[in-house]
């Protein structure tokens, strides 16, 4: 098979995970008889700087065109002014919109040998394996928003809306994962308060409907962070708005007690050359400005993105099952980088890790 990749390294820890991610790539393409084009382009802050804005039209050109994405992550203190008119972030947001990518899948797992770095008691952590699904063009984060002067005073407003489609979409795609794992599915909204979370169980309701094999319970999203801490093995499948996804996937991927390993893929409904999603693929972590340039970042994240992507962008099960058992086995003979790292633990580099997880595929 031969597929065309795009690779968006962004800013930070970005190029040093997707480089990573790629010597990977090859390695499989070499041991499955697989051709990877991949092509690189600009997104985030090293696109503010070179062209002005933070996602250049080829770059978006070259995405839609593609087959598979693969995203490093964006952002850092350069570009954080608050004032600032063009900011990385509005970057990562508008490739989603544009691609049309409404489903992020975050799955959460931990490696038994790794139960030790997380801040929970050992007791607690027992079976967890959990997928976050987070609606990803629509809510807070794409509504109106208004920042005016009244009474001598700054105020600002955004807007959080929903269609009933957008949520039956999105809970569609929840209620199948959950018919393909263990069966039940969290809906976490808050409809004690806000009529676009009323509007949301309502939606996911109707969608119920088609499932009935699917156990379904409704969560406030405060009591369900209180739940992730506190019963976080009881989740199967959770589905959320764009925010509360958000909010929700950086406290679930704490749970293995560091988000390096933890991957993410984005899907929509334009398909591929293979009549597969034309998706994009990141780690949940971010740019780590604070570690950037030393080649000390965890590849595990982008690499295990990596893995999502040739299962569901390329159908390649055994290649991506490849990847997962690769990495699992590294951990388990002790591998680590700093971030997973603990006691005596000497922590190897990005580089140092890539090449164990190669030579265990
Ligand atoms: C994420 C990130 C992004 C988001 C930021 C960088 C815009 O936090 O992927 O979760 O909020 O979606
Ligand atoms: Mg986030």
């Amino acid at each position: 098979m031969e597929a065309h990749i795009i690779v968006l390294p962004g800013d930070g820890i970005g190029p040093e995970v997707t480089e990573a991610a790629l010597a990977v790539l090859n390695a499989i393409g070499a041991k499955f008889g697989h051709t990877f084009n991949t092509a690189e382009h600009l997104i985030g802050g090293i696109a503010i700087d070179e062209t002005g804005t933070s996602l250049p039209d080829d770059t978006l050109a070259a995405c839609l065109a593609s087959d598979a994405v693969l995203l490093g992550a964006v952002g850092g203190y350069k570009w954080d002014d608050p004032s600032a008119k063009v900011r990385p972030e509005q970057g990562l947001l508008a490739i989603r919109k544009e691609m049309g990518l409404f489903a992020n899948l975050r799955p959460v797992t931990i490696h038994p040998d790794l139960a030790d770095a997380s801040p929970l008691k050992q007791e607690k952590l027992e079976g967890v394996d959990l997928l976050v699904i987070r609606e990803l063009t629509g809510g807070i984060y794409f509504g109106d928003r208004e920042r005016w002067e009244e009474d001598g005073e700054a105020w600002a407003k955004d807007t959080m809306i929903y269609s009933a489609s957008e949520v039956r979409r999105i809970a569609d795609i929840a209620f199948k994962a959950a018919q393909g794992r263990r069966g039940k599915l969290s809906s976490i909204d808050k409809a004690n308060v806000l009529d676009a979370s009323r509007l949301w169980r309502t939606a996911v309701l109707e969608v119920a409907e088609d499932y009935p094999d699917v156990e379904l319970e409704h969560v406030l999203v405060d009591a369900a962070t209180m739940h992730l801490l506190n019963r976080p093995a009881s989740f199967d499948v959770m589905v959320a708005g764009n925010m509360f996804g958000d909010i929700i996937t950086d406290e679930a991927s704490m749970l293995p007690g560091s988000m390096g390993n933890l991957p993410s893929a984005s899907l929509g409904e334009s398909l591929n050359r293979f009549g597969l999603p034309r998706g994009l693929y990141e780690p949940i972590h971010g740019s780590a400005p604070d570690i950037a340039g030393q080649g000390i970042a965890n590849p595990i994240g982008t690499i295990m993105s990596l893995g999502m992507m040739l299962r569901h962008s390329f159908g390649m099960e055994a290649e991506a099952a490849a990847i997962e058992a690769a990495v699992d086995a590294t951990i388990s003979q002790g591998t680590r980088t700093g971030d997973i790292a603990r006691g005596t633990q000497q922590a190897v580099n990005t580089q140092e890790m890539t090449a164990a997880i190669i030579a265990n595929l």
